[in-house]
């Protein structure tokens, strides 16, 4: 067999055979609880071995000890030993080593995925979503950072799960970067065989844009939030176009990387807001950066707050410190009511520390999680229950509740709660409550076309931040459609509303032309040296990229919710137009094996190059997951469909499907079925 001399001739870009300092972990920083380890012993050795592969073995037998402690006592070997000293951040584009301006703006974005003030547990690579990782290890994070060095603009880096592949030739017009997260074989495509990849260091969850590189911190879904509140409450309580969420009561739960942006998002919205979150040091996150107004632990002054603030028809957001299912019950007892009401715990790793059972502090659910698993799953399982159940008896009081794509029914069907479920027996006709997707940001937002757009300022330049709305507010008009109206408005407060958490970036719902119109429109500031370069993306939470039946896709009722064909079009589409990289997943969102999705980054470096790639590539990105919508029958999909296969017949074709007349088919099956036609 080949010896470790000549493996380590072989490389040219690997880590270095010197020991790296064990630096300290600062003691204020959130940590991960202890992930599940479901490995037998000779699993635990192959987990050990497959680590030890990024190191020189001179090393070995100093780090197989420390590897060994960190997957018994963490779950997983992490390699904290590898982990730069201090506050990782993104800095700007030119503090970066690269040989192609692609290989510099990733690394700003990898690294900004890990900032203290954004990730929610950076020792341990989670930017969001409880176990959404930028990647496995720090040694691949060292490695992927070596080889983004290297990368020329005829190189594509593959990464898998976080593991990168290597460097292979391609061309100028090739993606930089090809990345895929949690992608299991079907038959091994479910949470427990990816957790035994994940603590063989084999699998990484992704999330969306944790494993994809593209999060800017939790204004990246405050417009998301925002369009979701505003248009709940004109859809649900009769709000005119004009109007606002004034007088109206929204409560939730959850502080976290996402769900931090509820508190700013209702407030922009003009509504009140209350929001439990039973982990103290998000709240102080979010208060410290100004997303949420006012904090308490005693829900008496919890609702005075709101109810001064409802009579004043005033904003206001008030976190509450403490579990979401005391606060229901408290408003059930004392007869509140609540306009809107919905629920952004972690459920998509309810056993996994996403969701904190009622009865158990935070710090008692870490302990227990550590300690006593089994009883863990029985008490999140109680609790789950016990919220519904809070639920609905607001819900029968009139209250508008809507899942926000944590899998919470999933969830609750899962603790056993069958009459969740529409059929009271299994999933497959959904659930008794509409998810926000089915209901509102389906047919509102994506049906159209209307995604998360973002971009980022390599720069780090405020000024650049600041053109560059300008000149996304020129391109929108606000007289084509409400949404269009809604978004314009968006980006003339977007400063006013103070959103930036890590680097320079704004998110921007927009459709097809919309975002191929701005992106160009950056192309050419770059071009003239009115600004520095730009990544522009998406998160996977959008009308293309993501097949995810309880969620992106739920308001699809052509059958095909349970199929990933679109998001694997739009990955590999993106690929062959030149994105400057691309991303697939499994589970993003809702948890492995419940969706796959896919996102992008692009490099707009001001060339003649990017402008073909955009041209194709932007509207490719968001009509593909309209042309889906539009075959499942989607009403608003498919009228955009038809506009635009007038406006561009020249360059696109879509097919669009015949509608068949309900009454001619019930006819037909129910004599069928009466036996007037024989077979
Ligand atoms: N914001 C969106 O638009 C959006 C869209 C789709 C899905 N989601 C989903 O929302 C969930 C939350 O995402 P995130 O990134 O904020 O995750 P996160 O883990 O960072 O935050 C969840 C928060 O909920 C808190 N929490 C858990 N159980 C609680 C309880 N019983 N009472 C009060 N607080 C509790 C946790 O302490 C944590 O801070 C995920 O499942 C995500 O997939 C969000």
């Amino acid at each position: 067999m080949i010896s470790n001399n000549e493996i380590n001739d072989a490389m040219t870009i690997k880590l270095d055979d010197r020991l790296p300092e064990y630096n300290k972990l600062e003691k204020d920083k959130r940590r991960a609880p202890k992930r599940e380890l479901l490995l037998n012993d000779k699993e635990i050795k192959l987990a050990l071995k497959n680590a030890l592969r990024y190191i020189p073995d001179n090393l070995h037998s100093k780090l197989a000890p420390e590897f060994l402690d960190e997957l018994m006592t963490r779950g997983r070997v992490y390699g904290y030993r590898y982990r730069p000293n201090g506050r990782i951040y993104g800095k700007p584009i030119d503090e970066y080593k690269g040989n192609c301006i692609e290989g510099k703006a990733i690394q700003v974005m990898i690294d900004n995925n890990l900032d203290f003030d954004i990730a929610l547990y950076p020792y341990e690579l989670v930017t969001y979503g409880e176990t959404g990782q930028v990647c496995q290890n720090w040694m691949q994070y060292r490695l992927i950072k070596k080889y983004l060095e290297q990368l020329t603009d005829e190189q594509t880096l593959v990464v898998a799960s976080g593991h990168p592949l290597g460097l292979f030739k391609s061309h100028k017009k090739s993606p930089r970067v090809i990345m895929t997260n949690g992608l299991m074989i079907g038959m091994f495509d479910n949470p427990e065989s990816w957790s035994k990849a994940a603590a063989m260091g084999v699998s990484n969850y992704g999330q969306m844009t944790a494993g994809g590189w593209m999060y800017i911190g939790p204004q990246g879904i405050v417009h998301g939030t925002y369009s979701t509140l505003i248009n709940a409450g004109r859809i649900k309580l009769g709000l005119k176009n004009n109007e606002n969420l004034s007088g109206k009561i929204f409560v939730t739960s959850g502080l976290g990387g996402m769900s931090g942006a509820q508190a700013k998002a209702v407030e922009i919205a003009g509504g009140v807001g209350i929001i439990a979150e039973v982990d103290k040091s998000r709240i102080i996150t979010r208060h410290n950066q100004g997303w949420v107004n006012k904090v308490s632990d005693n829900l008496d002054d919890v609702f005075s707050i709101a109810k001064e603030y409802v009579d004043k028809n005033e904003t206001v957001s008030i976190a509450y410190h403490g579990n979401i299912v005391n606060l229901l019950q408290y408003a059930v007892d004392n007869d509140i009511y609540i306009d809107l009401l919905s629920d952004q715990t972690s459920c998509h790793a309810p056993y996994d520390g996403g969701y904190c059972p009622q009865g158990l502090s935070f710090e008692k659910r870490t302990e227990m999680l550590r300690d006593n698993k089994h009883e863990f799953k029985k008490m999140v399982d109680k609790s789950l229950i016990k919220h519904f159940e809070l639920v609905k008896a607001l819900h029968d009081k009139g209250t508008y509740f809507f899942d926000y794509g944590n899998a919470f029914m999933k969830s609750v069907f899962d603790a056993g709660a069958k009459e969740i479920a529409k059929n009271r027996e299994n999933t497959d006709d959904g659930f008794i409550f509409p998810s926000y997707v089915e209901d509102i940001m389906g047919p509102m937002l994506f049906d159209y076309g209307y995604g998360p757009f973002r971009w980022v300022c390599l720069s780090g330049k405020d000024s650049d931040l600041d053109k560059t709305d300008a000149a996304a507010m020129r391109i929108i008009n606000p007289d084509r459609r409400s949404q269009d109206r809604d978004n314009w408005i968006w980006i003339k407060d977007a400063k006013k509303n103070n959103l930036v958490v890590g680097t320079k970036a704004r998110i921007l719902y927009q459709d097809a032309i919309g975002r191929r119109d701005i992106a160009l429109e950056f192309n050419e500031m770059v071009r003239n040296g009115e600004i520095g370069p730009i990544m522009i993306g998406r998160d996977h939470h959008d009308t293309g990229g993501t097949d995810s039946t309880f969620r992106e896709t739920s308001n699809i009722k052509d059958g095909s919710n349970i199929t990933a064909d679109m998001a694997v079009h739009c990955f590999a589409g993106n690929a062959a137009r030149g994105m400057s990289m691309v991303a697939l997943h499994n589970g993003g969102g809702v948890g492995i094996s419940k969706s796959i999705n896919g996102g992008f980054g692009m490099v707009l470096d001001g060339s003649q190059r990017v402008d073909d790639i955009l041209m194709s590539s932007i509207p490719f990105d968001v009509m593909v997951g309209v042309a889906r919508r539009n075959w499942a029958r989607c009403e608003h999909s498919m009228e955009t469909v038809a506009d635009y296969n007038k406006e561009y017949s020249d360059t696109n074709a879509i097919t669009i499907p015949y509608v068949a007349d309900d009454k001619l088919i019930n006819k037909l099956v129910n004599e069928y079925r009466n036996g007037e036609i024989n077979e």
